[in-house]
């Protein structure tokens, strides 16, 4: 009997890219750094770490990323312009393993309106992207942007002409998730079966989440000959997301009976990098999400409990140790030493050097004096707390509040910045946030509109930390704050002050749309 081996199914992450892009998302360096970090121990083979051209920021990411991560293809997006594919290089030139991403619309729709160039002009516009990206290097990735609505013949014209000009990959993306399983996966057969050359290519494939079929379309995809899924941790990404990398690769080893196809991905590190991403974004991840949701393997009902015992196998398709969810949350306190919180902090999926370890050991000291038993949600809070530092900030010094019911609140605080201290007294409002949040905005002559605020449990147990999430607008700007501390209005308020830092530093999360 022979057995056929199974298909290497390329992994191409765009968590920092794409997933960055989505409202709220947005990564300073060092947490960028972190992720890539961990989507290399995760054993991602590409990460998109940016599109150099649209911010100075993306620029940095990719040029930092691809100058110190190693163990993956680092990748930068540019459109089919000399200056972005330029940049794109200008950022890659110094890592040893880098991908020019380019791309150009091809549908009608975009042709029409937002291009405004007939389909002579595309094609000779996507040769000449893909040979300048090509001058600069081997590995050169090219998508057909809105594919999945783009006529057949002319999308056959296109991706021929790509890989004739030396694209090594050609993606298909469905940009607006608007393609169902059975036709995306005509689209791709028909690609393989009618592109004299697509032998010389990889086939990728770029599902967004409109209608939730990212996953399905992807799956199809690979079904036809796809060898490349473009996705994101969590999903995440532009509007309802893109193709969700957990449940993409657990489909295809749960069932490699059906696919046939294997990844490189380390399994076991899923949960750990999802909750990574979480913690970095502020984006919650939903309980009854697939492969990585608190609820992932719970089984409620006693039938179900039942059959558990007798037979795992009875209902549980997968295992919740291999995709990385522990049987215990491990418990810290007082006693443990800094290598035991080193320990915990790289099973969390942090990369922290030996004076961030020292830093977060410092805080960690104060937190076990306040509360007993520090949990690996306590650890993940204090190490974003100090992620979320920026260069000469405002610090919280102190502040004061008085909360009678039926009274209006009265906050006085101390801020430093520099080594000098600065106080606002008097400041009034509903609650004892919203006179401490006034408080800062005198004191830093920031004025903001609150757009969201959440306060959640970082652990377990009523002395758990609280953990705030911000998102404030400044002069049509959005900013995100988080904060952390056993008492829940400190939380709030460091929360507040981050979001403030963020916007003297520049880092808001709006990023300009990658349209051409
Ligand atoms: O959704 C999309 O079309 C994209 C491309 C840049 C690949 O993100
Ligand atoms: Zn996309």
């Amino acid at each position: 009997m022979t057995t056929k081996m199974p298909r290497k199914i390329t992994i191409f992450d765009t968590t920092l890219r794409d997933g960055e892009q989505s409202p709220g998302c947005s990564m300073n360096l060092k947490e960028k750094l972190e992720v890539a970090q961990s989507l290399v121990d995760l054993g991602v083979d590409v990460i998109e770490a940016g599109f150099p051209i649209t911010s100075i920021g993306d620029f940095e990411a990719v040029r930092e990323i691809a100058g110190t991560v190693s163990g993956a293809t680092i990748c930068g997006l540019a459109r089919c312009r000399e200056a972005d594919i330029d940049r794109a290089w200008e950022a890659l030139k110094d890592g040893s393993n880098t991908r020019i991403h380019v791309f150009l619309a091809t549908s009608a729709i975009h042709r029409e309106f937002k291009l405004r160039m007939d389909k002579e002009e595309i094609i000779r516009r996507a040769v000449e992207g893909v040979k300048r990206a090509k001058s600069y290097c081997d590995d050169i990735e090219f998508s057909p942007e809105d594919a999945a609505r783009t006529e057949h013949d002319f999308l056959c014209q296109v991706v021929e002409a790509a890989i004739a000009a030396g694209a090594t990959t050609v993606n298909i993306p469905d940009t607006v998730g608007y393609a169902t399983p059975t036709q995306f996966a005509e689209v791709i057969h028909m690609l393989v079966n009618r592109v004299p050359n697509i032998d010389q290519t990889v086939l990728s494939v770029h599902c967004h989440n409109d209608l939730g079929l990212a996953v399905a379309n992807s799956l199809a995809a690979v079904e036809n000959g796809a060898g490349q899924i473009e996705c994101t941790i969590n999903g995440l990404g532009e509007r309802a997301g893109n193709c969700s990398l957990e449940e993409a690769v657990m489909a295809l080893r749960t069932r490699s009976d059906y696919y046939q196809a294997e990844t490189g991905i380390n399994t076991q590190r899923l949960v750990p990098i999802s909750r990574l991403v979480s913690n970095i974004t502020g984006m919650v991840v939903q309980r009854n999400k697939a492969i990585v949701g608190r609820n992932a393997f719970a089984h409620e009902a006693g039938i179900h409990q039942d059959g558990m015992l007798k037979e795992p196998t009875t209902y549980e398709i997968m295992r919740p140790e291999d995709v990385g969810f522990t049987k215990t949350d491990l418990v810290l306190g007082k006693h443990s030493g800094r290598a035991a919180l080193a320990d915990r902090s790289r099973a969390l999926g942090y990369h922290l050097t030996d004076e961030q370890v020292d830093a977060v050991f410092v805080d960690f000291k104060k937190l076990a004096d306040k509360k007993k038993e520090i949990y690996d949600g306590d650890i993940a809070a204090l190490i974003e707390q100090r992620n979320t530092e920026i260069g000469d900030q405002w610090q919280l010094v102190s502040y004061e509040i008085q909360a009678t019911s039926g009274l209006v609140r009265q906050a006085k605080i101390v801020l430093s910045r520099g080594g000098q201290e600065s106080e606002a007294t008097n400041s009034e409002g509903d609650g004892p946030l919203d006179a401490l949040f006034l408080a800062i905005e005198k004191i830093t002559g920031k004025s903001v509109v609150v757009k969201d605020f959440r306060v959640q449990s970082a652990s377990r147990g009523k002395d758990a930390q609280g953990e705030s999430l911000i998102e404030v607008e400044h002069n049509g700007r959005v900013y995100r704050g988080r904060g952390a501390s056993t008492d829940t209005v400190e939380a709030g308020v460091r929360a507040f002050l981050n979001a403030i830092n963020r916007i003297e530093a520049g880092q808001d999360t709006n990023k300009p749309s990658g349209a051409v």
